[in-house]
């Protein structure tokens, strides 16, 4: 056994009236839904009415954005993600809240109107981007669509293949179906075979880790009741791929994760999927519900031994929610806090059951490893990193949208040929690769392969590939502040060297001036002592901000 879990108490609680924690987030927001008061008048009551003590209720409903955040009768969420801030230098919050009459996190006098900041809805290819209820639109004119003044535009993300021969994007970019293989697997085939299909591959998880999938199956293997849950929360600022994947192709997503299932020997999948992509959960769910008519799911499925349930859960609003613990806490009903590791996921998950956490690009690839075969996967991208990678590319380029290419694409062609450089012939200043634990690269070292060596070795980090272009517009320093302002804003909180020092980067970049002499020391900390990878891969996303800004960031560096 490993570790005591922070949440022990409850969860044994939880567990004594059955696993009602799998309800209470979804049941906080509904009750959120319907009030303009803040969570201490109504968070306790939901708690007590499923008999569970009223923090139980309150501590999920201060922990996210969504549940903590005032509500009127219109509420609008208005994105300060990175692709957004990078287009108009964070203007857009401002112009919001004037044209709305509300400042974020507050609710007009009448209760009408409310304003919540959001970091990314998926729309970064379009940025500024707002929800308004669950209504998509952005575009420069932001605050004319959100005041009526110009018509509503939710743009579709551009998604084009530079491989000749798409796995990810072949449903749709060719029309290509979803559950093709599954149900001979379902009906002929062993959880070997599948297994078998993927060690060949060398499919790695897209999630930021790049953990080899078969491995992390196989710790599940042969244990009691294993649980597959597909992350698409899709946290990084930057990254649409899982959005484009999840409202463009559910079919393959799901398919992807019941074949994980399958190899896994689990008879449950869950499919977590961000607060702020409403569109994807709803078509997620319709694609579930079509999946149970058409005989994919259920008991005995394809007339063979399987027995499967799949079913969609909706995020509740925060960053750190992302990571696999935090989010394994945040579906048994907790708040979204990471914890240390060991026990890993795959020993003590959910409910305490081996849990494999599989990214949704990472499962959508399965289907298409299953059908043509591990070998012909692994003779895709470059024998240190096999296979094809979702790249996302933000508003300021000139050809901004979501591109399928072989691992070991160069940057600058990413860059150059598929994005056409930045728009308006405006010079790239920095770019920022993987999202905010990333890193940043200059416009002359972008001649780097896409691969996690390649690009580790410039000092960024693949992440999930989502690639935010600064031009001249933006000044290094108020990008710098902006990295600690992300991170002070979605520090989950559990560990003091995150919470802490990420308050204390934000006060010194807020301040203009060079950091304390204590920095090195404090930035040590964070690095090495911090809980998760959030706290310890800030020092590295703000270095490389220092090397790629030339000299303009000097007294930053550590
Ligand atoms: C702070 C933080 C946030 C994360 N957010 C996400 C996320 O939004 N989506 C995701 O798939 N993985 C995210 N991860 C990685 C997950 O912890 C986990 O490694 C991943 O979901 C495993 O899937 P994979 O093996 O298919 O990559 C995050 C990690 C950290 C440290
Ligand atoms: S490093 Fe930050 S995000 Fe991770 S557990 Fe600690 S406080 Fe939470
Ligand atoms: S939509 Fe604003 S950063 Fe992605």
């Amino acid at each position: 056994m490993g570790a005591q879990r922070g949440s022990d108490g409850f969860r044994a609680l939880a567990g004594r009236h059955g696993p009602v924690g799998e309800v209470m987030v979804d049941a906080l927001a509904l009750e959120r839904s319907g009030t303009p008061d803040p969570p201490g008048r109504w968070a306790p009551a939901v708690a007590e009415r499923r008999g569970l003590p009223p923090a139980a209720g309150l501590g999920p409903a201060t922990f996210y954005a969504d549940l903590a955040a005032a509500r009127g009768r219109r509420h609008v969420r208005v994105c300060a993600g990175t692709g957004c801030f990078a287009a108009c230098g964070g203007s857009q919050v401002g112009e919001v809240e004037r044209e709305l009459g509300v400042a974020v996190g507050e609710v007009s006098g009448d209760g009408a109107v409310s304003v919540q900041a959001v970091r990314c809805l998926g729309c970064c290819y379009a940025a500024p981007a707002a929800l308004d209820g669950d209504e998509a639109c952005a575009g420069a004119d932001l605050v004319d669509q959100l005041a009526g003044r110009s018509t509503r535009t939710d743009p579709a993300i551009p998604a084009a293949d530079a491989t000749g021969d798409p796995v990810l994007l072949s449903g749709i970019l060719s029309g290509e179906s979803g559950w093709r293989v599954w149900p001979g697997v379902a009906a002929m085939c062993t959880p070997e075979h599948v297994r078998t299909q993927v060690e060949r591959s060398g499919l790695r998880g897209r999630g930021g880790a790049a953990y080899p999938v078969s491995a992390k199956w196989a710790a599940v293997v042969g244990h009691r009741s294993p649980v597959v849950v597909a992350n698409g929360d899709e946290g990084d600022p930057g990254s649409f791929a899982d959005r484009l994947l999840m409202e463009r192709d559910p079919d393959r997503v799901l398919e992807g994760l019941a074949l994980a299932c399958f190899a896994c020997g689990a008879s449950t999948g869950i499919l977590l999927v961000r607060s702020e992509y409403p569109k994807a959960s709803a078509l997620l769910r319709e694609a579930v519900r079509r999946a149970y008519r058409d005989g994919h799911l259920g008991r005995r499925v394809h007339g063979g031994p399987v027995t499967l349930d799949l079913r969609v859960v909706a995020g509740a609003g925060s960053y750190v929610a992302g990571e696999e613990t935090a989010l394994i806490a945040g579906l048994e009903g907790g708040r979204g806090c990471a914890r240390s590791r060991p026990p890993y996921p795959t020993q003590e998950g959910m409910w305490d059951a081996p849990t494999v956490v599989n990214n949704v690009e990472t499962l959508a690839a399965v289907p298409w490893i299953v059908e043509h075969g591990g070998e012909a996967y692994a003779r895709r991208g470059v024998p240190e990193q096999t296979g094809t990678k979702l790249v996302c590319l933000s508003e300021r380029f000139a050809r901004p949208g979501c591109y399928e290419v072989e691992f070991g694409t160069r940057l600058d062609r990413i860059v150059h040929e598929l994005g056409g450089g930045l728009r308006d012939d405006a010079e790239l200043t920095v770019l920022q690769v993987g999202g905010p634990l990333g890193g940043f690269l200059p416009a002359s070292r972008l001649d780097v392969p896409l691969t996690d060596r390649g690009l580790a070795a410039a000092g960024a980090a693949l992440g999930h590939a989502g690639l935010v272009a600064f031009d001249e517009t933006v000044e290094p320093r108020e990008v710098l502040r902006y990295v600690w302002q992300f991170a002070d804003a979605e520090s989950c909180g559990a560990c003091s060297p995150c919470r802490v020092g990420s308050r204390r980067g934000l006060e010194l970049a807020a301040a203009g001036g060079p950091p304390d002499p204590g920095y090195r020391r404090w930035m040590n900390v964070l690095e090495q002592a911090s809980l998760c990878a959030f706290g310890r891969g800030i020092p590295t996303a703000v270095r490389s901000l220092v090397h790629a800004c030339d000299g303009r960031l000097d007294d930053w560096e550590v």
